[in-house]
């Protein structure tokens, strides 16, 4: 009897939690490298839709010399998106942000307060995978002494931080929050990645998933892992602030 109890308890832990809403995603076409075209946005969203998602706040790459966004053409896009999202009856809404990438650029938009934010004034920032920037701990004070809250994305695939698992912890006491991708917890990026975005769920440093999606081939692998449970597994040891968004 109490095996079977204890069963039943295994395979309720393991049912799949919905997430409502999606932080991270390139679905503004032709703006940066993930939707090209208006009818590849639709078909990723319809796809998200589907998973479960009912808001996603897109975050279009800001980088200066590959993609040079800025508010203008993010929020163009954004109305382009929104305009043909009802004329295809996909019952979902759809905010912008974007994923800032660290440098000099990044910089002039903190000190003319010109970011696209999130939630309570919330700012998506990514930077170099191979070598920590020497200006970051700068750039997480002047984001925070502006009145921005920063949101690291995706801190998992950092290869230079993975044999400095302190850093981690030194800035989230510094109150920088982590976005993690679901799909390095599945396992699309690698060995490594995936094994230290486990390390930061065991430690409950997760406050956003994301679904970072691109394109298709994201999409098939966030459709396994979350079939696979993740969210529940987050969710033992992390508060995700994602529905509260
Ligand atoms: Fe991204």
């Amino acid at each position: 009897m109490i095996q079977k109890l204890s069963g039943l308890f295994r395979r309720r832990q393991r049912e799949p939690i919905t997430l409502r809403t999606d932080l991270h995603s390139h679905l503004i076409p032709g703006i940066d490298d993930g939707a090209k075209t208006l009818g590849e946005s639709l078909k990723l969203i319809r796809t998200l839709h589907t998973l479960g998602y009912r808001k996603l706040i897109t975050t279009p790459h800001t980088m200066s010399h590959r993609y040079p966004n800025d508010r203008r053409t993010i929020l163009d896009g954004l109305g382009t998106l929104r305009k043909a999202l009802e004329e295809a009856q996909i019952d979902i809404s759809v905010d912008a942000a974007s994923e800032y990438y660290l440098d000099e650029h990044f910089a002039e938009l903190i000190a003319k307060r010109e970011l696209l934010t999130f939630g309570k004034n919330e700012v998506l920032f990514e930077m170099s995978y191979i070598i920590e920037p020497p200006q970051l701990d700068t750039i997480v004070f002047e984001l925070q002494s502006s009145g921005y809250t920063p949101v690291l994305a995706h801190p998992e695939r950092y290869l230079f931080l993975h044999e400095h698992f302190e850093r981690y912890r030194q800035l989230k006491e510094r109150g920088v929050r982590f976005q993690v991708n679901i799909n390095s917890l599945g396992g699309f990026y690698s060995k490594a990645v995936q094994k230290t975005a486990r390390r930061i769920m065991h430690e409950g440093w997760i406050d956003y998933l994301g679904s970072d999606t691109h394109h298709r081939r994201h999409i098939d692998a966030l459709t396994a892992a979350l079939k696979s449970g993740i969210v529940a597994n987050v969710c033992e040891k992390n508060t995700l602030l994602n529905d509260r968004l």
